[in-house]
């Protein structure tokens, strides 16, 4: 039901914001992402005079709406800076400039540089970089307000209109509105100018450089909802009905009194994101009068009847409500805003978890980082939806937006599929962890960026939990960092009290200050305990805050690398990565046993039995759902991370399928582990003789498997309480056949097979899907396969593929989820990584038609893949 393609997903955002259908509507929300010139750098001399400690006076003032004490916030400076530069000026010659479209990341782009960080994956992620663009404003547009929406800007962005300095913002994963108004032309042509400045040593990952979100030009009559205006509540609610309250924040931006009418009337929204065609409730029109340059409250309530509650897949449904909201002077509805929202109840239970609608479930996690693989930072919403697609299919129904504000594209997604959001604010607070990060705005901009968040954020109901910091260094500062958790968990309250605060803590202690100062207590790895055999910390914070429900708001950490395999292998629960213990430090690769993680981490299994054994826990947010730019832990010298259970190419690794047996639990699955070509394992002998056993695991949703080699079975074992992994560990490996069968409950429950392969003989191409929209922005992840005669799979094969493609098509990325490879993520050729490699194919804007795609290799029959595009 929720399968949509990016543009229905932007399309009903739009519409939701009230896009409108002819230009006298009194609201529009225009789309402005399409054709923008591109400079990186600044003009030679301006570096300093336009550096934001320069001009911080005319930028703070943009954050005054989110600053609540009206002493705290900064009036604009009189006069504007002393120069902007020809930049920011209508009349520069631009042909050197580069089109482009939004979004756009410039790092992402390459090339990987080996002397570059790999914390922040070897790319250029970082310096200033400039947009213009000539905004076609017409007179009818005088007397209106308008402002620019930008919802993320990599980072420190200024922004120039008309030669103007208008305002700015420098946290990149913040979504914030600069008013044009004042200086806006009717009637012509306005020359808007974006400066970012992206500091390297900025980010323990790679953030992207660039305006990498959708950016957008709302344009309302001067009585209008104010930004993030609206906030629903539903406090009472029964099978019969439900309560929904309903405050507006309607603004004033003319020079004189106003007095409108606000009424608002609620639809069901359907499946595809449109409202239902009558009313389901309604809330009384009221009559405000405000004053000029001011904003007035209306708190309404109306009533549901039978209300659809939202609740999280599979268990529940999403279902949705939109509020429209209109604002009228006389007959004339001079606004009409909507709000989309939904009905559900939460309950943490400090001793028996997490309950929505009153039904218990376990929080299936997963931290996400927000790129999006060989697309870099830049928001594309099917390559966003694919991922959240992959990790419903592993039984995740929550999410972790680590470590800050995600893409709105992400809760809109959240929304209609059901997926549950820890919505998470910051990596750092004022003690850093790189040079430049957040550590150096946190005192001018926490309380900004904060209720950015929140007010944003809040009617979303997939967001469960507001998260106010990871792993900040103040956990450790006694009653001071306690005092700063509290201050940001105030503002939290303030914004919404509906939903608990939550802040990771790696190593606050239980009997610590830290953890009273939050409402609801999330542990990084300590609540299963770090590593082998650090103890678990979940029954200590328990005891010690009976009332707070507790979650593992970070676990695992395992690292490994698609369908690669070291020996031997750890036992019990797995080991800390070494030379000797899952890495093989030649090729940079970490073994997928799924039983090697960093000191501070721990296996899946392990957490596993930490869950199980502390039923008040709530759940775990496993690190990480998909691979990510940068962080290569353990090998520095690599681009990407090994965390992922889903490679960064979007290949699942063997990890994948232990979640899902644990997570989803009704599905009959059964997957073998290691692949079953090992021809310098056949007969392998120690130096004192004795055999090599090349082990073999089964995951399973089942509770006993019986593995069979070549037809001969190896016998049928049991899970034993707290195992998730079936292991043969004594396995003399011979080339052929690997069969499980695994049973549930004595009856037979699911079978895998692997073989063993011949040599790379042809290659094979796989659209994720065959028609895609022709708008410039849907896209087809195409995997190819290196197989043998038989059509199988090679499981080692790393071989230089050529992708070509025609029509009315560009491949725009490949990838192959090495995180060693340093091929540039816009090249048409890679090597194949473990048999799998990817090519993601965007269509082209208006120019509908077939794309065919084919991939070449010396030596191997060619595969051709064909996708319309409409
Ligand atoms: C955590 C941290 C994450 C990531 C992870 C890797 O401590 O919160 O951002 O660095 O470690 O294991």
């Amino acid at each position: 039901m929720w399968k949509r393609t990016i543009w229905t997903v932007l399309i009903s955002a739009a519409i939701l914001q009230g896009i409108p259908a002819c230009a006298s509507a009194p609201r529009e929300r225009l789309s402005i992402n399409n054709d923008w010139r591109f400079m990186k750098g600044d003009p030679p001399g301006y570096a300093l005079t336009l550096a934001y400690h320069q001009l911080k006076s005319w930028i703070l003032p943009t954050g005054n709406p989110f600053i609540n004490d009206a002493e705290r916030r900064l009036p604009r400076p009189q006069s504007d800076p002393i120069n902007g530069g020809h930049y920011v000026l209508a009349a520069l010659d631009e042909s050197a400039w580069r089109r482009l479209d939004l979004p756009h990341d410039w790092g992402i782009e390459g090339p990987f540089s080996r002397a570059g960080s790999g914390a922040t994956g070897r790319l250029p992620f970082y310096g200033v970089g400039w947009y213009r663009k000539k905004l076609d404003i017409p007179a009818t547009d005088a007397g209106r307000s308008i402002f620019l929406d930008v919802d993320g800007a990599m980072s420190y962005a200024t922004v120039w209109l008309n030669g103007r300095l208008v305002g700015g913002w420098p946290y990149g994963y913040s979504s914030w509105r600069v008013d044009l108004t004042p200086y806006i032309k009717p009637g012509g042509e306005n020359q808007l100018a974006i400066r970012l400045d992206n500091p390297a040593n900025s980010s323990r990952w790679y953030p992207g450089g660039g305006i990498y979100r959708n950016v957008w030009l709302v344009k309302t009559s001067t009585v209008h909802v104010g930004h993030w205006g609206t906030y629903i509540t539903t406090p009472e609610i029964s099978a019969a009905s439900a309560t929904v309250r309903l405050k507006v924040a309607v603004a004033n931006d003319s020079k004189q009194r106003a007095g409108v009418d606000v009424a608002t009337q609620i639809f069901l929204l359907e499946g595809n994101g449109k409202k239902a065609g009558t009313a389901v409730a309604k809330i009384a029109p009221v009559h405000l009068v405000i004053a000029p340059g001011g904003t007035a409250l209306v708190d309404g309530t109306g009533m549901i009847a039978n209300p659809r509650l939202w609740g999280p897949a599979p268990q529940q449904k999403p279902n949705r409500y939109v509020a429209v909201t209109t604002v009228s002077r006389g007959d004339q509805i001079i606004d009409r805003y909507e709000t989309p929202f939904g009905i559900r109840t939460l309950k943490f239970d400090p001793d028996k978890g997490f309950f929505i609608n009153g039904q218990h479930i376990k929080l299936n996690g997963v931290c996400e980082h927000h790129d999006l693989g060989a697309l870099g930072a830049a928001l594309n919403v099917r390559a966003l939806e694919r991922q959240l697609e992959m990790l419903v299919e592993m039984g995740v129904n929550a999410i972790r937006t680590s470590h800050n504000p995600p893409a709105p594209e992400l809760l809109e997604l959240a929304d209609a599929m059901g997926l549950m959001v820890m919505d998470e604010t910051f990596d750092c607070w004022l003690r850093g962890k790189t040079p430049q990060d957040y550590g150096r705005l946190f005192a001018d901009w926490h309380e900004q960026d904060t209720r950015m968040l929140v007010r944003r954020d809040r009617n979303h109901p997939s967001v469960i939990l507001w998260s106010i910091g990871n792993e900040v260094g103040e956990q450790g500062q006694g009653e001071a960092g306690a005092a700063i958790a509290k201050k940001l968990s105030d503002i939290v309250r303030e914004e919404d009290p509906t939903r608990p605060t939550t802040c990771a803590m790696n190593n606050a202690k239980a009997d610590s200050p830290f953890p009273a100062a939050i409402d609801s207590v999330g542990l990084n790895y300590q609540g299963a305990g770090m590593g082998v055999s650090g103890p678990a910390q979940y029954p200590a914070f328990h005891k010690n805050f009976p009332d707070k429900f507790v979650v593992g708001s970070e676990t695992a950490s395992t690292i490994s690398s698609r369908g690669e395999y070291t020996f031997p292998v750890a036992s019990g629960t797995g080991a800390v990565a070494s030379a000797k213990s899952g890495e093989d430090t030649a090729t940079r690769q970490m073994s997928s046993y799924d039983l090697y993680f960093p000191p501070w981490a721990t296996s899946p299994d392990k957490e596993f039995a930490a869950q199980e054994r502390y039923s008040f826990v709530g759940g775990e947010f496993v690190w990480t759902g998909w691979d990510y730019l940068g962080e290569p832990t353990p090998f520095d010298s690599s681009r990407s991370s090994y965390f992922g259970i889903i490679d960064l190419a979007g290949f699942k690794k063997d990890r994948f399928y232990i979640y899902q047996a644990q997570w989803r639990p009704d599905l009959p699955m059964a997957h073998i582990l290691p692949h079953w070509n090992w021809p310098e394992r056949i007969g392998l002998k120690a130096e004192d003789g004795t055999p090599v056993p090349t082990p073999v695991h089964i995951y399973t949703s089942g509770d006993e498997a019986e593995l069979f080699l070549n037809g001969v079975s190896l016998g049928k074992k049991k899970k034993e309480p707290f195992q998730y992994r079936i292991r043969w560990d004594d396995v003399a490996y011979q080339p052929g056949e690997l069969k499980v069968i695994a049973y549930k409950n004595g009856k037979e429950w699911a079978t895998d097979t692997t073989k063993t392969t011949g040599a790379p003989s042809r290659l094979a191409l796989k659209p994720d899907r065959e028609t895609i929209a022709a708008d410039g922005h849907d896209l087809s992840f195409v995997t190819l396969r290196v197989a043998d005669q038989d059509g199988q799979t090679v499981p080692r094969s790393k071989i230089q593929i050529q992708f070509e493609i025609e029509g009315p098509g560009e491949i725009i990325a490949t990838d192959n989820g090495d995180p060693t490879d340093f091929t540039v993520f816009a090249s048409q050729e890679r090597k194949s990584f473990n048999g799998l490699a990817l090519a993601i194919v965007k269509a082209k804007r208006g120019r509908p038609g077939t794309i065919r795609i084919t991939a070449k290799s010396t030596g191997l029959k060619e595969a051709t893949a064909v996708i319309i595009s409409r």
